[in-house]
């Protein structure tokens, strides 16, 4: 199992760039499922998940071709011959987005079987509201062997108001109102721009929607979709974690290829860290050459604090003067870095939802283990920072959303490296400045 090793203590310096956004990508390629003529998607980056969902299509019949280079990391999918509408267990449980198929396969195929994700790292993780938004469309459900099945022989447009915002729930339901027969209009629906993302794409392959981005969405369903090409933004949590980095090391980062635009609240919060913030049309520029202040921060859905920032703020927030709260709104169970922080020196309480951060604490290098994908992020951030080599476990979970993290890090000065062998226990090699 791969492993990272940082020696911690250099400020980030120079320029980073940001990839394409794994949460506008793995609804892209799951909106493929819609058309039989394929559907050309760019700026897919390169990371596990992404491998994953092209497992999933290729399982259901679908050609998929994945390529990365310089110039492009492109994915070419032909859903023309699909012949088995079906999300397995063994993928949905490594990847919960798989539910992402569920929608376009009964709009498109009139029937799909989806294994239900189970329990997750950061708390239960349902899919009712994918559920019950889908029988409003007309589908008829059934639960087996721990599988949902959904039928229709047409969709038919109807009225959702979501119960609680849903970002991926949002994405289904949009793909699956765009074949369906009538007008569809959802409510309380997701406004990330990964949604408004998926809806660009659906109009160019010739959907009919209003509103995405917005809590109201309107869809005129249509006979059939055809094939596009289409680029995915860039990834907001990424360019954040990066631009966290810059701060919480003392940097000067320039963190390019980004939507500044969609990264106004944490913007907004590191500005009253006492961190600059310097914005341009696609980049954002961190320089951090005082001390950090606490703030509090809450989780909430976009436009708000992005719960996908929690961790990394948190790691942050060790190194700011003060009390810092930190509620998370969003997920249960989603503070398991904290205690990964704890054992590298930080003071950290949980109290239910919220975390109470005292700062600044120096951190010390430990032997940590990432729980989650934006936990092992943190951990790496506050690696940057501690005092020592900190070895940081199951970095797979990292290399679920993160793009070669350890080398862009390491083109910006951080002391990162990647090691894959099960190290003898007294002999740690160093790493090489
Ligand atoms: C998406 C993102 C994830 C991010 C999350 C919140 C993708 C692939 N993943 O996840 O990175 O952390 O949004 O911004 O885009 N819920 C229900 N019933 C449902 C669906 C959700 O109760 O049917 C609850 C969840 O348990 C959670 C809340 O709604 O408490 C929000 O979850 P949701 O927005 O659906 O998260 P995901 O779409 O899974």
């Amino acid at each position: 199992m791969d492993k990272f090793v940082v020696r911690g203590g250099n400020p980030l310096l120079g320029t980073i760039r940001v990839s394409g956004a794994k949460n506008a990508a793995l609804p892209a390629m799951a909106a493929a499922i819609l058309t039989d003529e394929p559907v050309i998607l760019e700026g897919i980056p390169q990371v596990r998940d992404i491998e994953t969902t092209r497992q999933l299509l290729a399982a259901m019949g679908a050609e998929v071709e994945l390529g990365y280079g310089r110039a492009h990391h492109r994915t070419t999918i032909c859903c023309r011959d699909l012949t088995s509408p079906e999300a397995s267990y063994e993928l949905v449980k490594t990847m919960r987005a798989s539910t992402l198929v569920l929608g376009p396969l009964v709009a498109r195929m009139g029937r799909a079987r989806v294994s239900l994700p189970g329990g997750c790292a950061i708390g239960a993780r349902p899919i009712d509201l994918h559920i019950k938004g889908l029988e409003r469309l007309g589908a008829k459900i059934t639960q087996e062997h721990g599988y949902i099945e959904a039928t229709a022989d047409r969709l038919r447009g109807g009225q959702i108001v979501f119960e609680k915002i849903t970002v991926t729930g949002t994405e289904d339901l949009l793909m699956a109102a765009t074949l369906a027969d009538g007008e569809t209009i959802m409510q309380n629906c997701a406004r990330e721009p990964e949604v408004a993302d998926l809806a660009d794409l659906l109009n160019k392959m010739g959907a009919k929607i209003e509103g995405a981005g917005t809590p109201t969405i309107r869809v005129q369903g249509v006979e059939q979709l055809h094939g596009t090409k289409h680029r995915v933004i860039p990834d907001r949590i990424e360019a954040g974690t990066f631009i966290v980095a810059g701060a919480l090391t003392g940097g000067d980062l320039n963190v390019s290829g980004c939507e500044p635009k969609h990264l106004t609240a944490l913007l907004q919060k590191l500005g009253d860290t006492g961190v600059t913030v310097l914005q341009s049309t696609d980049a954002v520029r961190v320089i951090a050459n005082g001390p950090l202040r606490a703030c509090d921060v809450i989780t909430e859905e976009y436009p708000g604090f992005p719960t996908d920032m929690q961790a990394q703020y948190m790691a942050l927030a060790t190194q700011a003067s003060g009390t810092s709260v930190i509620t998370e709104n969003i997920f249960e169970n989603r503070f398991m870095h904290a205690q990964e922080l704890v054992r590298m020196g930080a003071n950290i309480k949980i109290e239910g939802s919220r975390a109470v951060v005292r700062g600044k604490t120096e951190l010390s290098a430990a032997a940590v283990q990432a729980s989650d994908l934006r936990a092992s992020a943190s951990l790496v951030l506050a690696a940057l920072v501690a005092e020592g080599e900190t070895i940081i476990d199951r970095v797979y979970h990292i290399d679920r959303g993160y793009e070669h993290i350890e080398e862009k890090l390491r083109n910006v000065g951080a002391q990162i490296r990647r090691i894959g062998e099960i190290l003898p226990k007294r002999a740690v090699p160093a790493v090489r400045a």
